[in-house]
């Protein structure tokens, strides 16, 4: 099914959520750049406010509420406050490497409440308001390591891959009432959660070129979107192969 045709001109508000650090503050700050308002959510007050006050003249452009994906009532009450956004990008997210030989129930667990039911909490929050306007547009964030298990990805993979599988289902509900749903997959971005790789990390992207990247595909027709190329065809193919031989590569490549 086609995602509803979006006319861009008239879409100024946005809400990000995980808009202090990383992907969603570089994000936040191109859509403000290009007029939009943005409303950024995420737990820490001070790095939002910091945001606001280096904006160079428009801070009234960024609205900002601390608040923790996993606080449902919060999220509502902010819902309230603000209203339908035109873009809702749910973007909060955390990464951890595990090792698995280990018991890390307190991790997986961490992982699949702020990556995957923090992004339903807010799904549900600022859902009511889209249905009820018929319009509107929700970018979910997984990555490549939702397409196939990657080593010390235990915790954080799982999350990625339910996230698609949610997405992929909600858009045959979300397109007939007028809602655009698309899926970015990245493959690796700088920024704070992978400064903590001790790996090689193959077409690892500056932050705001994959905002820039972000900002030209959700005004494409595609469901699913990945970056940088190259490397996001790679791991495509790879995701494709028989277990055998990606298990095989992995095991050679990068363990
Ligand atoms: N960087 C990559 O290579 C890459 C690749 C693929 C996908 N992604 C995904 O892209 C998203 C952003 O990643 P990033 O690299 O930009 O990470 P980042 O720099 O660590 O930023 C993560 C953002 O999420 C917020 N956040 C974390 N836990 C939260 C919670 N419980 N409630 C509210 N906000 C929370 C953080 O703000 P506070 O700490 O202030 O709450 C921060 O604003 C994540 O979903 C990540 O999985 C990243």
């Amino acid at each position: 099914m086609n995602n509803s045709k979006i006319n861009y001109k008239e879409q100024k508000t946005a809400i990000v959520t995980g808009a202090s650090e990383g992907i969603g503050a570089a994000f936040s700050k191109l859509l403000i750049k290009k007029g939009w308002k943005v409303i950024g959510i995420s737990r820490s007050s001070s790095k939002l406010k910091a945001i606001s006050q280096n904006l160079p003249s428009n801070q009234q452009s960024f609205k900002y509420f601390s608040c923790d994906v996993q606080d449902l009532k919060k999220l509502k009450n902010i819902a309230k406050e603000v209203g339908a956004p035109n873009l809702l990008l749910l973007n909060a997210g955390i990464y951890s490497p595990v090792n698995a030989s280990e018991t890390n129930l307190d991790l997986y667990k961490k992982h699949l409440n702020i990556n995957y039911l923090g992004v339903l909490n807010s799904y549900e929050a600022f859902l009511p308001g889209l249905i009820k306007k018929q319009n509107g547009h929700i970018i979910i964030m997984s990555s490549v390591s939702g397409w196939i298990g990657l080593p010390k990805a235990a915790a954080y993979g799982p999350t990625k891959a339910a996230l698609r599988s949610f997405a992929q289902s909600a858009r045959y509900d979300l397109n007939p009432k007028g809602i655009k749903v698309q899926l970015c997959s990245p493959g690796f971005v700088d920024t704070q959660a992978t400064s903590i790789n001790d790996f090689y990390m193959p077409g690892l992207m500056n932050v705001n070129d994959a905002a820039n990247l972000i900002f030209k595909y959700m005004s494409s027709n595609k469901f699913e979107f990945s970056f940088p190329l190259l490397f996001s065809i790679f791991m495509k193919i790879f995701s494709c192969l028989p277990d055998k031989i990606s298990s095989y590569l992995i095991k050679k490549f990068i363990i």
